[in-house]
């Protein structure tokens, strides 16, 4: 039974994999980003290094394997790894994000038009949620070793729920996910004062319903 489950996803995987690829297929085994050649031929994606200089290094990344900085009024760290600054990336549709979050932190809502993301909480307990567009809530509590994701190019946002700081591993399928944040979309980089209100609407939510599907629209978020 627990077999055939399993070889169940696997196949809807696979068949997902091909419906809704969200990078290109690679053209080799592997093509490690230039990253020291200077760019004069732009394509999509980065430029392979020389096939004779590849090593076991450019598919090795150390830039998750400490918290980040989350001395910030969002009391968060989000740390990503894409094919920029991981050269084995390149050509695998495919990146890593950490995101440390303190008590009573949390990420704003921001979404990646790459990217779907598979959200792994490693320690504390989240709520993390998605928007969808017609501005139907989907958020739930996640323990330790919980997985959620957030479909592609749709809203979404985590808080801390715990009493201890917690720290949440994501992958995504595009090398290069970019991320569009709500408020640098709606109000500009610099709007503090908003941010801040919209922080205390965020975290007063967390005593509201956690567990299940919620219908909150945007308005819960709303600045006013
Ligand atoms: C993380 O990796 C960097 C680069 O390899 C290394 O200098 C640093 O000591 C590592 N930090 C931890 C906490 O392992
Ligand atoms: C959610 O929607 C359902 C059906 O539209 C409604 O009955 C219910 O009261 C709503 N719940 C909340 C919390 O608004």
């Amino acid at each position: 039974m627990k077999n055939s489950c399993l070889l169940l996803c696997v196949v809807i995987f696979i068949c997902m994999e091909y419906i809704c690829l969200a990078d290109f297929d690679n053209l080799q085994d592997t093509c490690p980003t230039a990253t020291q050649a200077k760019q004069t031929v732009f394509i999509n994606g980065f430029n392979c290094k020389n096939p004779a200089n590849i090593a076991s290094s450019d598919f090795k990344t150390s830039k998750l394997n400490h918290t980040g900085n989350t001395d910030n009024i969002f009391r968060s760290a989000v740390t990503i790894a894409t094919a920029a600054d991981f050269p084995g990336l390149n050509t695998l549709g495919l990146s890593i994000a950490r995101t440390d979050i303190e008590m009573d932190g949390l990420v704003l809502a921001h979404s990646h038009p790459r990217a779907s993301e598979m959200f792994f909480v490693s320690k504390g307990n989240v709520v993390a949620g998605f928007i969808d567009t017609r501005n139907k809530v989907f958020q739930i509590g996640l323990k330790e070793g919980d997985v959620f994701v957030f479909p592609r190019g749709l809203l979404h946002f985590c808080f801390n729920s715990g009493f201890e700081p917690a720290t949440v591993f994501s992958v995504l399928n595009s090398q290069n996910p970019g991320v569009v944040t709500l408020t640098g979309a709606m109000f500009g980089p610099d709007s503090d004062n908003v941010l801040d209100k919209l922080v205390r609407q965020l975290i007063s939510l967390s005593g509201s319903k956690l567990n299940g599907v919620g219908n909150m629209t945007l308005a819960g978020f709303s600045i006013m």
